[in-house]
């Protein structure tokens, strides 16, 4: 599991201090408590990003964000790399591009992504990436798991056949909502995002209902029942309010 870079209120502020980098050839600055994907979207350098979302402590899970940095290049996750002083970043090397439509080539084929019967069609973060990224195949063997839908919860369901196994649905739980209903069990290609114990998710007992996971999940894995294809349209700007408001209690 890799270590979060937690986000909670910060008692050093006034320690913090400023670092200057180059970013695709651009002087930019940033302090020593911001990660390079940070600084780079205050600079409107886009960096494609699928586990991190604004509100939530960043996991580095999915690794669509690799960047270079330094002289050789060595591959770093932006979200949770934080600047240094004279740090050398480029955002779009074909050798990044390339790794990047790598990795959204592998999460197509590891689970069983039909887009065209998919309650987020043509609202999917991971169909965008996709887009973005001019993938339209992957070079890779489809793994077609034998994977179950548990539509056992009144309101909403989790298909874990579309499931890219970014954990903000563990996150908002766990940091937002308090419920830490989500979590993860397992572990490789047998990694499952499980409810309570692995209960079903209709059984459990520290679900609130508030639904705050299936709007932050990024593809159709999560969505609220009664949904027809291409009908399920996430709302993520509650997050970053809700964060600010916590920390300011
Ligand atoms: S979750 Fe996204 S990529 Fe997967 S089937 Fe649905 S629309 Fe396609
Ligand atoms: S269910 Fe959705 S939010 Fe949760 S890990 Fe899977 S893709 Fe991410
Ligand atoms: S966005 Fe950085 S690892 Fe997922």
């Amino acid at each position: 599991m890799v270590a979060r870079l937690n986000r909670g209120p910060d008692p050093v502020r006034a320690r913090r201090t400023v670092k200057t980098l180059k970013i695709d050839g651009l002087d930019v600055s940033g302090t020593d408590e911001q990660t390079i994907l940070e600084v780079a979207r205050e600079n409107e350098i886009s960096i494609p990003t699928l586990c991190t979302i604004e509100g939530l402590s960043n996991l580095g899970a999915c690794r669509v964000c690799l960047v270079e940095v330094g002289d050789n290049g060595k591959l770093l996750p932006a979200c949770v790399t934080l600047i240094e002083e004279g740090m050398s970043v480029n955002t779009k090397t074909p050798r990044i591009i390339e790794y990047r439509r790598k990795l959204v080539e592998l999460l197509f084929s590891e689970r069983n992504h039909i887009c065209a019967v998919c309650v987020s069609n043509g609202h999917c973060e991971l169909q965008q990436l996709a887009e973005d990224l001019g993938v339209d195949h992957t070079r890779y063997p489809y793994v077609y798991p034998r994977l179950g839908v548990d539509a056992s919860h009144r309101e909403m369901a989790v298909d874990h056949n579309r499931c890219i196994l970014c954990q903000r649905c563990v996150r908002v739980c766990d940091e937002i909502e308090g419920a830490h209903t989500w979590d993860v069990m397992d572990r490789g290609a047998g990694t499952r995002v499980v409810t309570d114990m692995n209960q079903r998710w209709g059984e459990s007992t520290t679900c609130t209902e508030c639904g705050k996971c299936v709007q932050v999940c990024p593809t159709g894995a999560l969505f609220d029942k009664g949904k027809a294809v291409a009908e399920m349209e996430k709302e993520t700007q509650f997050l970053p309010y809700l964060r600010t408001m916590r920390e300011e209690e």
